[in-house]
């Protein structure tokens, strides 16, 4: 039994779809905007298990109740998500054509993405949405539910906070957690914590440091011995050296602590810039930092046999639980 976003469950715990009521407005706003993509979802919803609905649900409960309550603020959620599916996939059929990513260098995603507020704002509502609907990304999700630290853990540090939603799940999960958060972009900061108050968890059990990862110092990780458990999804494609971020991360882990990492392979989007070009080379990059894979999730985003991916450039979701070697 996985537990739920934020660590509670929604009323009712619902079993079915017939028990997401809260699930429903969000599927209804997004289908106002774009009918396609509730054909889409209605397609993935009807193949969940039982554990999806208590998760969907208590996440539309968040997203209905915050930010989303007003009919503007409605209409810009539905307009984030499917701007950011368009997003990916006219980097898709780009990418497709060239092989390559649109942006070489992570100043570029700097001034492009992170520093843009309105872009940085529907990206990161819609990468939250995309965690309920997109096949991979539901997931990651789970499987970082599903390799949480056993017992009670002291602090955790997160790497690219975004949206806050693995932030906020912590604090719900580990009642006596406190986290350290940096992230580039002052938009996902600012959306992490409106994530956070949504599930009531106490902002003041988390540092946000607003920076680079590579460049600014962590104090309190010197202080205390490093981390016993440190999360970053999503972020080494947004980078130019991928090798440094994880030889970092090892400097920061303590003995005996565990990392919680995903990215992608083939992946284009507005902001990627580090390209894997198979699941492997992500693997072989862990290895050479220092690390043990301890699980992996490995998903293609095309219904193509897997020899076939690195040839046919498809996108490959990927996230690992990691240890030192
Ligand atoms: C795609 S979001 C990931 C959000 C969330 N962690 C997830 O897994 O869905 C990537 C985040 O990494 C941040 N980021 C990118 N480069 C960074 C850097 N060099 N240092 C710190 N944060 C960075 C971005 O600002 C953004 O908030």
């Amino acid at each position: 039994m996985i537990p739920t976003a934020g660590g509670t469950t929604p009323e009712g715990n619902p079993q079915g779809r017939e028990d997401c009521p809260e699930l429903a407005r969000i599927i209804e706003m997004i289908a106002q905007e774009n009918p396609l993509q509730k054909k889409r979802i209605e397609g993935f919803l009807n193949t969940r298990g039982p554990e999806y609905w208590s998760f969907a649900e208590g996440l539309s409960q968040v997203l209905n109740h915050s930010f989303i309550t007003s009919d503007a603020a409605r209409a810009e959620a539905a307009r984030a998500y499917n701007k950011m599916c368009m997003d990916f996939l006219s980097e898709q059929i780009r990418f497709k054509k060239t092989g390559k990513y649109r942006i070489e260098n992570s100043a570029e995603a700097v001034t492009h993405v992170y520093n843009d507020l309105d872009v940085m704002r529907y990206y990161m509502v819609g990468l939250l949405v995309s965690y309920m609907f997109w096949p991979n990304h539901y997931e990651l999700f789970r499987f970082f539910l599903n390799n949480l630290p056993d017992g009670s853990i002291d602090r955790y540090l997160e790497v690219g906070v975004g949206h806050g939603l693995f932030s906020s799940t912590m604090l719900s999960t580990y009642p006596d957690v406190a986290g350290i958060c940096i992230d580039i972009s002052e938009t996902s900061i600012k959306t992490a914590k409106e994530t956070l108050k949504t599930f009531q968890a106490d902002p003041d059990r988390l540092t946000f440091i607003h920076g680079d990862y590579l460049t600014t110092e962590i104090a309190a990780a010197r202080d205390a011995g490093g981390f016993p458990f440190i999360i970053m999804g999503e972020v080494l494609e947004h980078v130019n050296d991928a090798k440094a971020f994880m030889d970092r991360t090892k400097d920061l882990l303590a003995p005996g602590g565990t990392v919680y990492m995903s990215t992608c392979a083939n992946c284009p989007a507005l902001d990627h810039v580090y390209h894997f070009h198979s699941a492997q080379e992500i693997r072989d990059l862990m290895a050479a930092s220092g690390f043990r894979i301890v699980d992996e999730f490995a998903g293609a985003a095309e219904n193509i046999p897997e020899e076939d991916w690195e040839k046919e450039l498809v996108t490959v979701n990927y996230c690992a639980l990691l240890e030192h070697a």
